[in-house]
């Protein structure tokens, strides 16, 4: 059964609006582990303009801690890697603190773009995180920002930048977004998935369907590109982008 590294999830327990305790969080990596998933990454939401960043790092070590510590009577559930879903904020391309919230340590980081269309600014400044600070920016569920009549060109100038491209597992599910999203992970226009889940409830753990879509539809060669994107990242080192 074809794998992949759920990469964008918020299962960590208490600390943004995803688990709400340590037993929703292992119910949710149970999930993962159910639908073959090996290693999800934890991806708390960080506000800048609410939080500090000294504040959120403690908070996520504490949650890392107590969800770590249960997950060692439980050998069977995925690996967790840990790092953050960054919400964009100007001047994010030379904020020192980034590197603390890449992934386990790494030089790769997940940000959340505005809801808005994208200003020069806003793409200067992911440019900035690569040449400013040696990150690599992953932008997290490009799904967003796209929409299946207008795709705001965002998908093409992103491949002109130093960047990974996240899609949420639900883009290849939904009838009106399936065909776009295929699409562009054959271009190789994204690079990672993730379930983005945050709860049993309504957001719930949804990868292996896109998993076997992508397999059926696009062969297994494009998993296997997903497989080297992942590798690289978290064995650290500069994917083709
Ligand atoms: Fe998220």
């Amino acid at each position: 059964m074809s794998t992949v590294v759920d990469f964008h999830t918020h299962v960590l327990p208490q600390i943004d609006d995803g688990s709400a305790s340590v037993a929703e969080s292992l119910a949710l990596l149970r999930a993962e582990a159910e639908q073959g998933i090996c290693r999800v990454v934890a991806t708390p939401h960080f506000y800048a303009h609410y939080d500090t960043p000294k504040r959120f790092l403690e908070r996520r070590r504490e949650s890392v801690e107590r969800l770590r510590e249960v997950m060692e009577s439980f050998p069977e559930l995925p690996k967790l890697s840990v790092g953050a879903e960054v919400h964009y904020f100007p001047g994010i391309g030379d904020a020192d603190v980034l590197a603390d919230m890449a992934i386990d340590g790494g030089r790769y980081v997940l940000i959340e773009m505005p809801m808005v269309p994208w200003t020069d600014r806003m793409y200067r400044d992911l440019q900035s995180i690569r040449d400013c600070l040696g990150l690599i920016p992953i932008v997290a569920h490009v799904d967003r920002y796209i929409g299946p009549m207008q795709t705001y060109g965002i998908p093409e100038r992103l491949a002109e930048l130093p960047v990974a491209v996240q899609a949420n597992a639900g883009f290849f599910q939904r009838f009106l977004t399936k065909s776009m999203a295929l699409r562009l992970l054959g271009q190789g226009q994204i690079h990672l998935l993730g379930s983005d889940c945050h709860n049993m409830k309504d957001r719930p753990v949804n990868i292996r369907k896109t998993v076997d879509l992508i397999e059926t539809k696009l062969g297994h060669e494009a998993i296997a590109r997903i497989n080297s994107c992942e590798d690289r990242i978290l064995n650290d080192r500069i994917i083709p982008v």
